[in-house]
């Protein structure tokens, strides 16, 4: 029998053994006895046994999402394992998870980021029209001549930039398909990736999937009332190396919904220079800021231009996340290597809603000031019933989403308060961990996304008011 595989990345979380998902069904989640002896959450130092139980992934200190000397499942007769080292070493999305607890106990989903209102009426309009006139068939693999002239125009118009839409752009299958063709086009085994923490999920497995290693430099939850989340300058430094290959840069963020300023992007810029590494920039919340946030571009600070790689797609600005359209700008010999990647992975994306695309990047300014209005709107809708509930809320600069720190609760981690709220309360969230290699350190947060309709953030209010009694 082969050994278990050994650890690829060194520097995830500090446990051994089989990682598996805290939320599966079958291990943990829903399996869990009901939790309906819990009535009084609320200050609650002493969880019960129930609670205290701990998952999984906490026993073994390990990222919901990241794992380190996972057993792939049983070996053939043979002793030949069937399954890649690779997918031992992260699990499914604890997001995508949460919506499928939401489905299964009826609660309001505020954990996964997609709008539950119609996407504008030209772009459906436009789409509609696309399948009628018959572009049913695969688009040019790097993606319709039609948006990416609209993506070129557009990063003109945005970020003050010329792009060449035949050699520095490539259409993929969402802004997810665009970050891990990047990933593989641009990563050897053992290259480094610095990596902000809390991070959006998918880095980890992406990064993971492209033989890098992630490197993580901690964003730091504000310490005052409307603070900004920080990185430590001598972190950040510490982390860039000559194996460094790139840093990923989500600007504005999820979770936090920091909106790195122009300052902290020079700072990453100059290191980048210094060290010849590339950014991977994915920039897909960039419409949605809130109180005259700038939102600055890496790509259009100077010396950026030849080693950024820019990702955008429909899903948030258009409110589309079931489109899959997404987008890498980068220069072209990055760009060549990105398609080559994406040519064997997908071929294209999806023809007809490429078409839409084009439509959507037409939409006037007007369109994108609403878009940040409403949002900023919903924002304010569900914070104050987020502190009237005790939880103390990171407030946005932009995105979609709200950190916040749940230690009023008196649970013993994101996880158990995570369930209880699922399952007793009736709301879906994040556990904070999810965002994190060490699951400790998101053990005090849970976040919620807000891109819903009054009346759901009605809804959840009021099932969320039932922690305060
Ligand atoms: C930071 C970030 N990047 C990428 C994505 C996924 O984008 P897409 O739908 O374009 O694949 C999300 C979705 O939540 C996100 O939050």
């Amino acid at each position: 029998m082969k050994n278990n595989p050994q650890p690829r990345v060194g520097e995830f979380g500090c446990g051994n053994g089989i990682k598996t998902s805290i939320l599966h069904a079958s291990r943990g989640y829903a399996s869990l006895p009901a939790m309906a002896q819990r009535t009084a959450p609320k200050n609650a130092r002493k969880p019960s046994a129930r609670t205290s139980q701990k998952s999984s992934h906490l026993e073994n200190s390990q990222s919901p999402v990241l794992a380190k000397n996972a057993k792939n499942g049983a070996p053939t007769v043979s002793g030949k394992q069937f399954l890649s080292d690779k997918v031992g070493h992260f699990t499914e999305s604890v997001i995508r998870e949460m919506t499928r607890q939401a489905m299964l106990h009826g609660a309001v989903n505020l954990a996964q980021g997609f709008p539950d209102f119609p996407a504008p009426a030209e772009i459906k309009q436009a789409a509609q029209q696309a399948v009628a006139a018959d572009l049913n068939q695969y688009a040019i693999t790097w993606g319709a001549k039609s948006l990416r002239n609209a993506i070129a125009r557009q990063t003109g118009v945005w970020q003050g930039i010329t792009v060449d839409p035949e050699k520095e752009i490539t259409v993929c299958c969402g802004s997810t398909e665009a970050m891990i063709s990047t990933l593989l086009a641009v990563c050897n085994t053992g290259d480094e990736v610095v990596i902000f923490e809390p991070f959006y999920e998918n880095y980890g497995p992406d990064s993971v999937l492209s033989g890098a290693k992630p490197k993580f430099v901690k964003l730091r939850p504000p310490t005052t009332t409307g603070g900004e989340w920080t990185f430590d300058e001598k972190e950040l430094r510490r982390a860039f190396d000559n194996r460094t290959k790139a840093i990923i840069v989500n600007t504005p963020n999820n979770p936090t919904g920091k909106v790195l300023t122009r300052a902290e992007l020079e700072l990453i810029r100059d290191l980048c220079v210094e060290f010849d590494v590339l950014a991977i920039t994915d920039e897909i919340y960039e419409h949605i800021l809130y109180e005259g946030t700038e939102h600055v571009s890496m790509v259009s600070l100077d010396g950026m231009r030849e080693r950024t790689v820019t990702i955008n797609g429909m899903s948030k600005t258009y409110s589309v996340t079931g489109w899959r359209v997404g987008w890498a700008v980068a220069p072209e010999t990055i760009t060549n290597a990105i398609r080559k990647v994406h040519d064997f992975l997908t071929v294209g994306a999806p023809a007809p809603l490429q078409e839409a695309g084009a439509t959507a990047l037409s939409l006037p300014a007007s369109y994108y000031e609403k878009l940040a209005e409403g949002y900023r709107v919903r924002r304010d809708h569900l914070m104050p019933a987020l502190s009237a509930a005790g939880f103390k809320c990171f407030r946005p600069r932009g995105a979609y989403y709200v950190m916040t720190d749940i230690s009023a609760f008196g649970f013993e981690d994101d996880v158990s308060f995570a369930k209880y709220l699922v399952q007793e309360i009736g709301v879906a969230s994040v556990p904070g961990s999810s965002f994190y290699r060490d699951p400790r350190d998101g053990a005090r947060q849970v976040r919620f996304a807000f891109c819903k309709k009054p009346e759901t953030l009605d809804e959840a209010a009021r099932r969320l008011a039932r922690l305060a009694r």
